[in-house]
C-alpha cells in the first residue's frame, strides 16, 4: 500500500498548455491577449472553447468564430473558465481514463453543478463549473497510479463498503482529498479545490456568505450517478451525504425532478461539444 505522503508527494504535473491558460485566468490584471497567447498554442483547445460557446448552454443568437468574438459574446471570464475546462481533459487521458467514462462523468458534473449553482443563488456558478469538472480528478490519480489497486476499491464498494473507507483502506487517502491537493498544486483558486474536498462530506461545510460551491457539487455529482452519467462500477449513488446536501440545499422533489432532466438533457445534447 502506498503511504498517503507518497502519494501527495508525487502527484503528476499538469499539462503545460493548461497551466498556462491557467495562470492567465487566476491573474485578475491579465489580458485579452495573455489568453490568446496563452491558448492558442493548443489550437484543439481554441476549437473546443468555441464549440462549447457555441453550444445550446449560452443560446447565443450568432455564432463565434473567433476567441475575440466569444470574449465579447459571454464574456472574458467564461472564456477564461473554458479554457481552463477543456485544457484539463488531456489530463484524464494521461491519467488513464481508458474508457473515457471519468471524463463523461466530469462534463456531466460540470453541466449539473453550473445549473444547481445558478438555481441555489449562493454559490458561484463559474467557480461550480469547473469544480464539477475537477470534482473526481483524485479517482484518475489514484487509478493512474495503481490501476489494480483501484479495482480493490471498487470490489469492496460493490459488496457494500462506503467509497471512501473503500480508498482508505486500500491508498490511505480518499480520491477528494488527493484531488483537492493536487488541484491545490496546480494552482486552482481555493473555491474549486474545497468543492472538491467536499463533494462527498458537504455537511463539513458551514457557508458563511458566499463561500465554495460545496453544494452544487456535491449535488451535481449525485445527480450525474442518478442519471447514470459515469462509470458503471461507481456506486458512488449510495453515498448518505447527498440526503445531507439535499436537505441543506432546500431543494423540494419537484426541483429535483427538474435539474435531473435539465441535466440530462444538457448533457445528451452538448457531451460531443465537451468531447464526451
Ligand atoms: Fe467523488
Ligand atoms: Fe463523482
Amino acid at each position: 500500500m502506498a503511504a498517503k505522503e507518497t502519494i501527495i508527494s508525487d502527484l503528476p504535473a499538469m499539462p503545460l498548455v493548461a497551466q498556462r491558460v491557467l495562470a492567465v485566468a487566476a491573474d485578475p490584471n491579465s489580458s485579452v491577449n495573455d489568453l490568446k497567447r496563452a491558448a492558442e498554442s493548443d489550437q484543439a483547445i481554441v476549437a473546443k472553447v468555441l464549440r462549447i460557446a457555441n453550444s445550446s448552454l449560452y443560446g447565443l443568437s450568432r455564432r463565434v468564430h473567433s476567441l475575440d468574438r466569444a470574449i465579447v459574446a459571454v464574456g472574458f471570464g467564461t472564456v477564461k473558465r473554458l479554457a481552463v475546462a477543456m485544457s484539463m481533459h488531456g489530463t484524464y487521458d494521461v491519467m488513464g481514463d481508458q474508457e473515457n467514462c471519468l471524463w463523461q462523468h466530469a462534463v456531466g458534473g460540470s453541466i449539473a453543478s453550473f445549473f444547481l449553482a445558478n438555481r441555489l443563488k449562493t454559490e458561484e456558478p463559474e467557480a461550480a463549473f469547473t469544480a464539477g469538472l475537477l470534482h473526481d480528478m483524485g479517482k484518475a490519480i489514484l487509478i493512474n497510479r495503481d490501476g489494480e489497486a483501484y479495482s480493490r476499491v471498487t470490489d469492496l464498494i460493490s459488496t457494500g463498503v462506503q467509497q471512501s473507507e473503500a480508498e482508505l483502506s486500500v491508498f490511505d487517502v480518499t480520491h477528494s482529498l488527493i484531488g483537492a491537493r493536487a488541484l491545490k498544486q496546480w494552482s486552482f483558486p481555493e473555491s474549486v479545490t474545497e468543492a472538491v474536498r467536499l463533494h462527498h462530506a458537504p455537511g463539513r461545510w458551514a457557508p458563511e456568505g458566499d463561500g465554495p460551491p460545496v453544494l452544487a457539487v456535491a449535488l451535481g455529482d449525485m445527480f450525474c450517478h442518478i442519471i447514470g452519467i459515469g462509470c458503471k462500477r461507481d456506486l458512488a449513488v449510495k453515498d448518505p451525504s447527498f440526503q445531507k446536501a439535499l436537505r441543506l440545499s432546500g431543494m423540494g422533489t419537484s426541483d429535483v425532478l427538474e435539474m435531473l432532466s435539465r441535466t440530462k438533457d444538457v448533457y445528451e445534447r452538448e457531451r460531443g461539444t465537451f468531447g464526451a
